[in-house]
């Protein structure tokens, strides 16, 4: 079996609409059908989630990431899908989360993407590192806390 280990980083815009409450209910949702196929399929990563978008890092097998990202990319509950980075890595940095929920985190993928309210995010001036990182700090805080 090979062994090798990558990660894809992307972002989307979200498409699901309605309270907070009912925003809540529909990632719950996600996380729970998430982590089950994760687990599964030995994928583990995290998702960052805010009224305007998501950045999700997956990490595991090749084929793996492939199989679970086709699903993530036809599903409807967002749209504009756009990845930022897909390399071979050494190690995972997720490897306790089948998928790591960061939360509603203030505004901070917003600010982070230079999103506006009429342009939405500018997806050209983000990296893959940096979206990482951003949700490795989050995590790491989250722990502490
Ligand atoms: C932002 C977002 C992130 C998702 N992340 C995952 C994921 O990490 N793993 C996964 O299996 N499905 C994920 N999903 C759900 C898939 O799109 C799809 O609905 C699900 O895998 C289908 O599972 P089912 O065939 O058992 O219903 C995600 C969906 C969204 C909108």
């Amino acid at each position: 079996m090979d062994k090798t280990l990558y990660r894809l980083v992307y972002l989307s815009r979200n498409n699901i609409t309605g309270n907070d409450s009912q925003l809540q209910e529909e990632i719950s949702g996600i996380l729970e059908v998430s982590r089950r196929h994760n687990h599964q399929a030995g994928v583990t990563g995290a998702l960052m989630f805010n009224t305007g978008c998501f950045a999700q890092v997956l990490e595991g097998a090749h084929d793996k990431i492939q199989d679970t990202f086709e699903r993530i990319q036809c599903d409807p509950r967002h749209c504009k899908v756009s990845v930022l980075a897909f390399d071979q890595i050494d190690e995972r940095f997720f490897s306790n989360w089948d998928m790591a929920y960061v939360g509603q985190n203030a505004q901070s993928i917003e600010q982070f993407a230079g999103f506006n309210e009429k342009s939405g995010l500018d997806f050209s001036i983000l990296d893959g590192e940096q979206v990482f990182r951003l949700l490795r700090t989050h995590l790491e805080e989250a722990e502490r806390a």
